[in-house]
């Protein structure tokens, strides 16, 4: 089976190329410069974008697999959760290939193409399913972060969101607090790696709560409030990198722990995480650390694969496609509020 997927829910304009869970070609075109002079991703411009760049990056993918239209036995894009019309870029363009080629079209949410990452590996990489095991998965982007059981492939339950701010959201908006460029997390990650992350103490919101939400917002204003009485603390290259390390210290130490304890208390042997938080190189250290600790298999989304793509896509469409999960009409809008099912 090969299909062609695609990718354009944010700021990422994605194509890629699946033959039989191997990923042939995947092919990303980022906005980050054309959105960090605005600290944020600006809808109207990322829309732009992808209306520019969708064509090349899809003939680019093609060229790069080596694969002819008329080769494809599929096509799949991100249906959502997403920016509206920055979905509708390569969701609409997918269906009317789709509709020209008179191929099978597949819708795939984007959370859930994050949440079966981990299972994906190698260079160049390809899926094995064949270790899968269940498993309580961490979904950490910019735009969500997500507890969930996932009970078999593509059986899954969330077990609990944020109830405020991603944890992608807090590192950036703390980075753009202290003066970092946009997006901030891989620069919080690259200065805490020299700084102290006990230096300063930051809290840790809903720890010890019983339950596996998250809320990160209370963080990103306390570091607000203490920097307006710190506020020569910026000043000095050490404080600084003391700072993005104590930060990350706190909002590793809730990641981990909720996930940890969600495991242990399901009773999983197996714990994953994705999402473009996943890069963040404290995250990694400290759930590999916890989970030889306490004993569970851990399997991260392989660093390019943890940012937005449309590998992902592709790999989990063919998978819907091999379970018999029935194709998405053609006249299917995007869902830009679509949420992982409780
Ligand atoms: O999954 P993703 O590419 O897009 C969404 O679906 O949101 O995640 C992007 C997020 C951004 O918030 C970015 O700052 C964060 O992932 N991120 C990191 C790192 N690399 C990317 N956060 C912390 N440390 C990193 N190394
Ligand atoms: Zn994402």
């Amino acid at each position: 089976m090969i299909l062609l997927a695609v990718e354009t829910s944010c700021d990422e304009t994605g194509a890629a190329v699946v033959r039989d869970g191997r990923v042939l070609s995947n092919i990303v075109s980022s906005q980050i410069r054309l959105h960090a002079d605005y600290g944020g991703v600006v809808p109207e411009l990322a829309t732009r974008e992808h209306l520019r760049n969708w064509m090349p990056v899809t003939e680019t993918a093609l060229r790069t697999a080596n694969v002819r239209p008329a080769d494809l036995s599929a096509v799949a894009a991100t249906q959502g959760p997403g920016l509206p019309n920055a979905l509708m870029v390569g969701f609409k363009a997918a269906q009317g290939l789709a509709f020209a080629l008179g191929r099978p079209f597949i819708g795939v949410h984007h959370h859930e193409a994050h949440l079966y990452s981990p299972w994906v590996s190698g260079d160049p990489p390809a899926a094995d399913f064949s270790s899968f095991q269940p498993s309580v998965s961490l979904i950490v982007s910019g735009g969500h972060t997500l507890l969930v059981h996932v009970r078999a492939e593509l059986d899954h339950q969330v077990l609990g969101a944020t109830l405020d701010d991603a944890a992608g959201e807090c590192f950036d908006k703390v980075a753009k607090l202290i003066g970092l460029p946009y997006p901030g997390g891989p620069e919080m990650d690259r200065l805490a790696a020299e700084g102290n992350p006990i230096a300063y103490a930051f809290p840790r919101p809903l720890l010890r709560e019983a339950n596996d939400d998250f809320s990160f917002a209370g963080l990103k204003t306390s570091v607000r409030y203490f920097l307006q009485k710190n506020p020569g603390l910026l000043d000095r290259a050490q404080t600084l990198r003391d700072l993005c390390a104590s930060v990350q210290a706190a909002i590793v130490e809730i990641l981990v722990t909720k996930t940890l304890r969600a495991a242990r208390r399901i009773g999983v042997g197996c714990v994953t995480a994705s999402g473009g938080v996943t890069c963040n190189r404290a995250l990694r250290k400290e759930l590999a650390a916890g989970c030889e600790r306490e004993g569970f298999i851990l399997r991260l989304t392989e660093r390019p694969l943890c940012t937005d793509n449309a590998a992902m896509i592709g790999i989990l469409a063919e998978r819907k496609l091999l379970q018999s999960i029935a194709p998405t009409p053609l006249d299917t809008e995007v869902e830009p509020g679509w949420v992982l099912a409780r």
